[in-house]
């Protein structure tokens, strides 16, 4: 099949364009305890059911990206509406990030953050390059919920969710 000519969007535009999609805010983690890393990340996706898979996707050249690779384990904290802070500091660049910050650890020994509304370890699955970003598929081991508001990022800024007082869709529970 042949396109017509076709350019793709500047990423500034790209970046002002998609961050009008209000998405969930996670930590991502991994290493080991000489060495953890994490960051804040929105690409965050359920995959598959059975099995349990996940999918982030991380820029090349980061430091949390090549030891996901490393050590084929990462863990996840979807966090509360209450961990702005902690969402701030896992996306500011530079110094220790786990110094500071309250974690519990799994099984699989990966920081997790304390109080996150959700808490997964994961076992990388897959990953391949997809233009500057990596993106990793992982089996999910264990995964721990509490009841709570997640906190929600749009157009750069923090907030949280409030529903219209209908009736839940039941498919997903
Ligand atoms: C709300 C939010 C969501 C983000 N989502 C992602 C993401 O999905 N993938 C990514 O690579 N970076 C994402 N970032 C940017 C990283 O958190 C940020 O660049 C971080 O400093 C990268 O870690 P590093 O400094 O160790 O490279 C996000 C930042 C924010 C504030």
């Amino acid at each position: 099949m042949s396109l017509p000519s076709f350019q793709t969007c500047d990423a500034t535009t790209m970046r002002r364009a998609m961050g009008r999609l209000t998405s969930g805010v996670a930590v991502v983690s991994t290493g080991t305890p000489d060495n953890f890393q994490g960051m804040t990340i929105s690409s965050l996706t359920s995959i598959s059911l059975e099995p349990s898979i996940l999918m982030i996707s991380l820029t090349e050249g980061s430091r949390t990206t090549d030891l996901v690779g490393e050590s084929g384990k990462f863990g996840i904290s979807i966090l509360s509406s209450r961990q702005e802070a902690v969402a701030r500091h896992f996306a500011t660049r530079g110094g220790s990030r786990f110094e500071s910050v309250d974690c519990e650890y799994g099984s699989l020994e990966v920081p997790l953050i304390r109080d996150a509304l959700v808490q997964a370890e994961c076992v990388v699955h897959s990953w391949h390059d997809v233009g500057d970003h990596r993106v990793f598929y992982g089996l999910v081991g264990d995964i721990r919920f509490r009841d709570g508001t997640g906190i929600l990022f749009s157009s750069g800024k923090f907030g949280e969710f409030h529903d219209f007082g209908h009736d839940e869709m039941p498919w997903l529970f």
